[in-house]
């Protein structure tokens, strides 16, 4: 394993949905020995990382993001010795692993909360978010679950209410008892004692709630009763900054570790107020994931990004994750890869660490599926109007054999019906496939530390066409020039540049090394051109 304490802003992050990457048990369920199988496809795509979605036993209801034991094995992905095996061989390719803590709520199944629910003096009662009907009946206050309905389920037994940002399969955890802390903490030791090299934080700005539990203001506008309250008492209360200060204490003393947060509802600002020295390295802004296919959209969620980190924190970008439609499915025309190349380029020459999504790399698309397909919680609940997420987590296309590769026996969710034209094994054969584009370009973010490391000026858009920017090094200058339209455009290198000499970098249309001689330079349909100052 490499020394380098700061691998996690020099990497690159791949997420892995463990259920839809590799099966070799024959189950249809993807497992922890076929994550090992392919390191050496990600060692050769040149990632830096993998972060696992949850890989501990799940009733799935939200498919892993209701835990039931934090310190095992799903038995359907493998075993403790399978996971340690998945670790010592992806350190020795120089890959950290990350796990995906879901610690705000547990699975009802979770033995905690099973206790919890047995009686009001049981030891573990309070370890949940239980309390009283209002005194007019009903929920204690309008809080309401993001997956629809009440945030409060009834226990009839008990005569209580307990609390569920999520489906009522996860109880939230009361994170003010003392005894709910020690117990979450222990979890990120138990791991780290195992040699894990950071987490990824599910939606850690909900941990606390407000201790009196008001309820929400309402507001007037907004698509579903959920978007019609302010969250103010049930997210993002203050107290989660101390315990982040501890939570980054505990893990600067297991070396260099990392941590990211994904937070829930929340501004870049806010966003960026939980990154920093003593707090999250990393927490995830939805942003740039969220921009239509405009460049001014782009430009402003880069600079917004920037703005808001004021230099406190060092930046991440993705565009993919397991909650949301796969940007290719967003942005690209059919079966053309020219805007997946785009976002591409723009995912790994800004200033900032990429997160990469299984399959992004190949370009997959979304699967659809009919109603009675349908296994997503939120899909089920919100049909037709949301679908749920159940597109973007589709099994890994590997090759054009059945199952595209990734099992001998049906999958848990069909495979995208493209995978015989679109398939690892395809594009590692075609020199301008997607896959090889990306590993370009990784190779070129290692090689270059402008691209890397370097500052980020945001270049202001001449046009509705491209976005460009400057990656600086006090030895390198690189000129980055995207082109989000199909149709071909001039652009004038801006004054502050144009005493440059410019030589090409990259392009997959022209010639390396050639020198740009005018003023301005022509642009290719959807080109990445990438320029370094001679
Ligand atoms: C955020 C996760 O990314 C999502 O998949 C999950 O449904 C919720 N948190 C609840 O854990």
């Amino acid at each position: 394993m490499s020394k380098n304490s700061l691998w996690w802003q020099n990497g690159i992050i791949y997420q892995i949905y463990p259920r839809s990457f590799m099966d070799t048990t024959a189950n249809g369920i993807g497992d922890l020995n076929g994550i090992t199988n392919k390191l050496d496809y990600l060692a050769d795509l040149g990632i830096d990382a993998i972060w696992l979605s949850p890989i501990f036993p799940s009733p799935d209801v939200d498919f892993g993001y209701d835990v039931a034991d934090y310190v095992a094995i799903d038995p359907r992905f493998g075993t403790m010795a399978d996971f340690n095996h998945l670790l010592k061989e992806s350190h020795k390719r120089n890959i950290h692993v990350i796990l995906d803590l879901v610690l705000n709520h547990t699975s009802d199944q979770h033995p905690w909360f099973k206790e919890s629910r047995k009686s009001r003096d049981n030891p573990y009662h309070d370890w949940y978010i239980w309390k009283d009907p209002s005194p007019r009946g009903g929920p204690p206050n309008n809080w309401l679950s993001i997956f629809g309905g009440s945030g409060w389920e009834f226990d009839a037994q008990l005569g209580q209410y307990y609390y569920h940002m999520f489906c009522k399969g996860q109880p939230d955890l009361n994170w003010r008892h003392p005894e709910v802390r020690e117990a979450l903490l222990n979890v990120f030791k138990f791991w780290l004692e195992r040699g894990v090299d950071g987490f990824r934080l599910d939606v850690f700005n909900m941990y606390f709630k407000h201790s009196e539990l008001p309820d929400n203001p309402k507001k007037l506008i907004g698509l579903r009763p959920f978007d019609r309250q302010v969250h103010k008492y049930e997210v993002s209360q203050p107290e989660m900054y101390p315990l982040l200060n501890e939570i980054r204490k505990l893990l600067d003393s297991y070396g260099s570790t990392f941590v990211v947060g994904e937070t829930f509802l929340s501004s870049p600002e806010h966003t960026a107020s939980y990154c920093g020295q003593d707090k999250l390295h990393a927490a995830f802004n939805f942003e740039l994931a969220k921009s239509p296919w405009k460049v001014k959209r782009f430009t402003r969620a880069i600079k917004n990004w920037e703005k808001a980190l004021e230099g406190r924190a060092w930046p991440n970008y993705f565009l993919n994750n397991h909650d949301m439609t796969r940007s290719s499915s967003r942005y690209c025309q059919d079966e053309d890869d020219a805007r997946a190349k785009v976002c591409a380029a723009m995912l790994l020459t800004l200033r900032g660490t990429p997160f990469m999504y299984y399959g992004e790399e190949i370009g997959m698309r979304d699967i659809s599926l009919k109603h009675s397909q349908i296994l997503d919680p939120v899909g089920k609940r919100y049909w037709p109007f949301n679908k749920g997420r159940d597109g973007c987590r589709a099994p890994m296309q590997w090759d054009d054999s059945v199952n595209a590769g990734f099992s001998s026996t049906a999958p848990w969710l069909p495979v995208h019906p493209d995978y015989i034209l679109r398939n690892v094994s395809k594009q590692k054969s075609e020199p301008s496939s997607l896959l090889n584009f990306y590993k370009q370009l990784i190779h070129l973010r290692k090689e270059h530390p402008a691209l890397n490391q370097g500052n980020l000026s945001v270049l202001d858009p001449q046009n509705k066409s491209i976005l460009s920017y400057l990656r600086q090094t006090p030895g390198e200058s690189i000129l980055i020039l995207l082109n989000f339209k199909q149709k071909q455009i001039t652009y004038q290198f801006p004054k502050q540049i144009a005493n440059q000499n410019w030589r090409v970098l990259f392009s997959e249309k022209r010639q390396a090394k050639e020198l740009c001689q005018e003023q301005s330079i022509l642009i290719l349909s959807y080109e990445t051109l990438l320029l370094v100052a001679d």
